[in-house]
């Protein structure tokens, strides 16, 4: 009985968004549906892609300063981790805080959460884990924390980059308010660099991240029961400079409409939907979204200084 419910709430929000985006002049849909099962393998093939640097660079940055990083956080945290969990940057951080409070991995998927609970306790018995299934980009409640924990917030991946800039200070002022007063933010953001570098990461020569693209299409024809003719799109990213953000469409290839549970969406040829924004920051852009809320404490980068790791307080 909850499983039906939850399932058709899910279902309905789902739906609600997916119409909403394609309802609007230029069409969108949410990049948080690129991660069903297979658009989360096709992820983990894009981490691997030579062009795909952040991945490996944020982790490189995390191997390489991993001792002057868990020294900024302090001991008895409660380390909070937005999104994912149980990745390889979560294992470095847990085998190098061996005082932590708690963790507390934060995901909208109970199932996700489950696995991940399942798996770390395996590997760190004694770690107190309490999960926490809400979408963490709206006010949400966290578990007690002992009077003497500071709670730090971990939000790797670059994820930040998938809100615009506006969005992006709204959410680093959510945190501020969900971390008290000794908070603190550990986070990494992909920084700006010349145009191709940035292009070929996001338009493989592979064609991973194509598939990537069209995935959110198929998703939507098997959870919405809606027809998307997925060869009928195209890949294609480029860097809107004004935004300072690589930009991914789906570009319909001919006059055609849609079915989605009854509604019918057309499109012309050559019209797009917009997937994902992911927005690329220089120190001091990155600057103006935390200052209000946080000052930056420590700020870690690799030698080509593609990415940034940084350690911000309130
Ligand atoms: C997981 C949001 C950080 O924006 O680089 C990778 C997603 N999209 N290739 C990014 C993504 C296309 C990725 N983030």
């Amino acid at each position: 009985m909850t499983t039906i419910t939850k399932l058709s709430a899910r279902v309905s929000r789902m739906l609600e968004e997916v119409l909403q985006g394609l309802k609007e002049p230029q069409k969108s849909l949410p990049s948080k549906y690129f991660y069903d099962k297979r658009g989360s393998e096709l992820f983990e093939q894009i981490c691997e892609l030579d062009e795909y640097y952040p991945t490996r660079t944020e982790l490189s940055i995390m191997r390489d300063n991993i001792d002057e990083i868990t020294d900024q956080l302090g001991s008895k945290i409660q380390l909070i981790e937005l999104g994912s969990g149980s990745s390889l940057k979560t294992r470095l951080l847990l085998d190098h805080l061996p005082e932590i409070n708690s963790y507390v991995p934060v995901d909208i998927s109970n199932d996700f959460l489950a696995d991940v609970v399942e798996n770390l306790q395996r590997e760190y018995p004694l770690l107190d884990i309490i999960p926490v299934a809400a979408d963490y980009t709206k006010p949400f409640d966290l578990p007690e924390a002992d009077l003497d924990a500071r709670r730090v917030a971990y939000y790797p991946g670059s994820t930040i980059g998938n809100f615009t800039k506006e969005k992006a200070a709204d959410f680093i002022a959510l945190l501020a308010d969900l971390l008290g007063d000794n908070g603190g933010l550990l986070i990494g953001f992909d920084l700006l660099k010349d145009r191709d570098t940035l292009i070929n990461a996001y338009d493989d020569a592979k064609g991973v991240t194509a598939k990537f693209n069209k995935n959110i299409l198929r998703r939507i024809n098997r959870e919405l029961a809606a027809d998307f003719d997925v060869d009928s799109f195209e890949h294609r990213a480029f860097f809107n400079e004004e935004k300072s953000r690589i930009e991914m469409h789906l570009v319909s290839q001919k006059d055609q409409q849609v079915d989605i549970m009854g509604t019918v969406i057309h499109f012309s040829k050559g019209e797009t939907i917009h997937t994902e924004n992911s927005h690329k920051y220089s120190l001091e852009s990155f600057r103006e979204i935390t200052a209000p809320h946080f000052q930056p404490q420590k700020t870690w980068t690799d030698k080509k200084e593609m990415f940034t790791v940084q350690f911000l307080t309130k």
